[in-house]
């Protein structure tokens, strides 16, 4: 099929375009202020199912239904506590999906056989007005191949999707870059099982007994996992990537002695990449130091643009700090390593 590209910016039919397509049964890459998501219909099985085709997503990992008003969130969901209540109205709209209780209009192939959904009231003005055109609950993952880097720009939707989908709705780059909170919501204490924009301390500040999933290592075989989600490799460029942390010197001499002849691919902070230009020119960069927005925004194309150069083994430099937007970089950047992490 050939994908359309619709933008806003020139064409004010774009959303309506998408939203047609969308109440057709089709499939559409739309923004959000996290990464873009490919959109379909929620409650048309048929519709849903086209974006497991398409992404190669295992059938054991489910979606998220975006909303773009807080009633909807009762017309999915049930059991919803007062806690659950004040968290949405507190952080909707916004980086958060909460999980909750579902009613049987969700069809079982959006929460693959689960009794709950994710629900998720993006703040991006695309998102909600394609939403509100469309007039229905709209099932999006994230718009990569599985187990790519998540897409933060449409030209990314398209590296992963073109000819896969109808349509790609463009709304330019993503702000914050990294995946919603996944927040669960159905027992008796709020827990974390994705981090995201939404951090555990401002969770914390409504909800004191809230706590993050063990989510930063590999689940054993057979392993019961609260999100499905967390067992698959992610995020992952095609050449291996090496996670590290430490003193700038101590991280230099340390890749010099382990690089064993590879050609490198460097990630560092803006600062820093003239420090490694002695090592390899492959160097991308992923923000300020000092700036977890400008890093968590750039890690996925930082990620992505290696697969464009010959580079045999990939190092990450990070700070390795887990406070407020640090555990959702910490947890992005440690999975694209596959856990393979060092510290020097
Ligand atoms: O920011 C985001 O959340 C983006 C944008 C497009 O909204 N979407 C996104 O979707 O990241 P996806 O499918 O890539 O990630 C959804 C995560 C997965 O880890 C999935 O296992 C988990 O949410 N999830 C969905 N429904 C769940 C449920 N009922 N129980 C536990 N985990 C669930
Ligand atoms: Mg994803």
């Amino acid at each position: 099929m050939e994908t359309l590209r619709l933008d806003p910016k020139t064409d004010c039919a774009a959303v309506s375009k998408a939203a047609e397509i969308i109440k057709r049964g089709g499939l559409v890459a739309m923004p959000t202020e996290t990464v873009y998501g490919l959109a379909a219909n929620a409650c048309d099985e048929a519709a849903v199912k086209k974006i497991f085709e398409a992404k190669g997503r295992p059938q054991d990992n489910p979606l998220i239904v975006h909303i773009a008003d807080f009633s909807a969130l009762d017309e999915l969901c049930t059991d919803i506590s007062d806690t659950a209540r004040i968290i949405v109205r507190a952080f909707w709209p916004g980086p958060l999906t909460v999980i909750l209780k579902k009613r049987p209009v969700v069809p079982d192939i959006v929460t693959c056989g689960l009794d709950s959904v994710g629900v998720r009231f993006p703040s991006h003005k695309t998102a909600q007005a394609l939403i509100r055109a469309s007039g229905l609950p709209l099932a999006a993952p994230s718009a990569n191949a599985s187990g790519r880097p998540s897409p933060t720009s449409a030209e990314h939707v398209l590296m992963d999707m073109d000819g896969r989908i109808d349509a790609v709705l463009n709304g330019g780059e993503c702000e914050i870059g990294v995946e919603s909170t996944v927040l669960n919501l159905t027992g008796s204490v709020p827990v974390i099982l994705r981090p995201g924009g939404v951090t555990l301390e401002m969770i914390r500040k409504i909800a004191p007994d809230a706590k993050a999933a063990d989510f930063n290592r590999v689940p054993s075989q057979g392993e019961r996992v609260l999100s499905p989600g967390m067992k698959y490799r992610h995020y992952a460029p095609k050449a291996p990537v090496t996670l590290i942390t430490g003193e700038l010197p101590h991280v230099l001499r340390y890749i010099e002695e382990h690089s064993s002849g590879a050609h490198l691919g460097i990630m560092c902070f803006d600062e820093c990449a003239d420090d490694f230009r002695a090592l390899t020119p492959y160097i991308q960069t992923y923000g300020q130091r000092g700036d977890m927005l400008s890093q968590s925004s750039h890690i996925f194309s930082a990620l992505r643009a290696f697969d464009a150069e010959p580079v045999e083994k990939i190092f990450v430099y990070a700070t390795g700090d887990t406070h407020g937007l640090g555990m959702a970089i910490n947890n992005r950047l440690s999975k694209a390593a596959g856990f393979d992490i060092v510290n020097v």
